[in-house]
């Protein structure tokens, strides 16, 4: 039988110092987890019209593509569709050329446009949006914002206006 006061108020300290500690490596291993998978508030421009600095017979792989739109990256992206029409001489239809808040609203990375996946694709967890920005795989937990593009200037040589839809 231990009869010394002093023992038991030792075990007692140790005892707590062993469940700080283990509180403390729960927390650090979890605190990165739940930061990982909670969805971000949606990072949003304040810009709300600028001129790319490329025109469309630049794209698919325009020099500052993205760019910068209010402080925020927008990504301009040529479809498929938009690249044919573009290769035959003919004139770009509605929704050929579409732009995007270029920030993947999973952890902000900066996303980027694969021609040759067809997809919009954030290479910080592998997340996948397609060419209306929906988030398709991958963490991201919503849809990219996208805003409104409007063509100026003579067909094939088009400046690019970008606005806010909202
Ligand atoms: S930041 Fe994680 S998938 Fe884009």
């Amino acid at each position: 039988m231990d009869t010394d006061p002093g023992s038991s108020s030792r075990r007692r300290w140790l005892l707590h110092s062993l469940q700080a500690s283990f509180a403390a490596t729960v927390a650090a291993i979890c605190y990165p987890v739940l930061r990982f998978l909670r969805p971000r508030p949606a990072t949003v421009s304040g810009a709300m019209e600028v001129v790319a600095p490329f025109r469309v017979n630049q794209l698919p792989n325009a020099p500052g593509n993205p760019f910068n739109f209010g402080g925020k990256p927008c990504l301009v992206v040529l479809t498929p569709e938009g690249e044919k029409r573009l290769a035959r001489g003919e004139r770009l239809q509605p929704g050929d050329i579409r732009a995007f808040n270029a920030i993947c609203t999973h952890m902000d990375c900066t996303v980027h446009y694969r021609p040759d996946h067809g997809d919009i694709f954030c290479s910080c967890h592998n997340g996948v949006y397609d060419l209306n920005g929906h988030n398709v795989s991958g963490p991201p937990p919503r849809p990219l914002e996208t805003y409104k593009v409007t063509l100026r200037g003579s067909p094939g040589q088009e400046e690019i206006v970008v606005s806010r839809t909202s």
